[in-house]
């Protein structure tokens, strides 16, 4: 019989990787009674209600709502989207989460904090909040877990999903550096073990990535193998990638993100292997190949 107080799940209508809404819809399976936080009221707030959550709204940077949808919750899980204002949202989730009194923070950071330190930084605002957020919680001597995964493979859906459709090819600049992109799908998994039984996991990093790493040549024969027709890479300059995505008006916070990760990627840093998913869940990670074929419709459709 799960536990009757409700976990709390920031960040539960989702963006990008929508974690937070997977975790949800996992834990509720699983018989957990969940508090989902949201911005707004729209159509993903009333699906979680209709799925049985209890649909709560706030702004994450406002210490009162926090206050509000942590109190009488004892298991958190922090995420939301990329955004300037991440490190003043987990210092006030911190110190709301002090004051309620919670047995566990579940930590959405990244990969590239592993890697960094005060002298060895990167150039994206969200790393480095990241990487002073974790801190901030470290001082906070809460009960925290931390999820470090690496690229989410969602990510090609919105950098790639259009030139894959159109052109059969994987438009980034990540020249020959290897990567290891990880479904959130398993992140969520991971996240959603953790929060069901948390006490052997507390004060752990779990770093979380794919199965295998790879060069994006390598990346772009699971997208053909998935979809049954030839998609190849092309290693575009830095510059036109910037142009880009400035193009698509995004927030700089997060162009300015992307195009750090662009460098990384070709620094060879993201050439990691982890096996945080089998570790917490007792399942390998999710290949690109299985990930393509699940989101086939959204790369242009697979030839029969
Ligand atoms: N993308 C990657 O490759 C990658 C890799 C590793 C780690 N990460 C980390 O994963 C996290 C993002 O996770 P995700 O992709 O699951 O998130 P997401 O789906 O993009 O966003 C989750 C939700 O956060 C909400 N949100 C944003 N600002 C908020 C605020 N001030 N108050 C309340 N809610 C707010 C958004 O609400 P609305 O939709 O209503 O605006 C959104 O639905 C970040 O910490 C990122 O650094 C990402």
């Amino acid at each position: 019989m799960a536990d009757q107080v409700p976990i709390l799940v920031t960040g539960a209508a989702g963006q990008l990787g929508a974690v937070g809404r997977t975790v949800t819809g996992l834990l509720l399976g699983r018989g957990f009674p969940v508090r989902a936080m949201v911005r707004r009221e729209d159509d993903r707030a009333a699906a979680l209600r209709a799925a049985g959550a209890e649909v709560v709204v706030g702004d994450l940077l406002e210490p009162p709502d926090v206050y509000r949808v942590v109190s009488g919750c004892r298991r958190v899980y922090f995420g939301m989207s990329v955004s300037a204002g991440y490190l003043e949202a987990t210092v006030t989730m911190a110190v709301v989460a002090r004051e309620v009194g919670v047995d566990a923070v579940v930590n959405m950071s990244q990969m590239t904090v592993s890697e960094m330190s005060i002298q060895k930084t990167t150039s994206s605002g969200q790393q480095r909040q990241h990487w002073l957020s974790e801190q901030a919680l470290a001082w906070s001597g809460l009960p925290v877990v931390t999820i470090r995964p690496t690229m989410f493979l969602e990510s090609f859906l919105q950098l790639a999903g259009p030139t894959v459709r159109n052109r059969g090819r994987i438009e980034v600049p990540f020249g020959q550096g290897k990567t290891s992109p990880v479904a959130t799908a398993d992140v969520a998994r991971v996240i959603a073990a953790v929060l069901a039984d948390p006490g052997p996991h507390l004060g752990r990093i779990y770093e979380l990535t794919g199965p295998r790493s790879q060069d994006m040549h390598g990346i772009a024969r699971e997208f053909s193998e998935a979809l049954n027709r030839e998609v190849t890479y092309s290693d575009i300059p830095a510059g036109d990638w910037e142009r880009g995505l400035k193009k698509w008006g995004l927030p700089e916070h997060l162009t300015r993100h992307l195009v750090t990760m662009g460098e990384l990627h070709r620094a060879g840093r993201y050439d990691r292997l982890a096996d945080g998913v089998e570790r917490v869940t007792g399942r390998p990670a999710m290949s690109v190949r299985e990930f393509v074929s699940l989101h086939a419709d959204e790369f242009g459709g697979r030839l029969s």
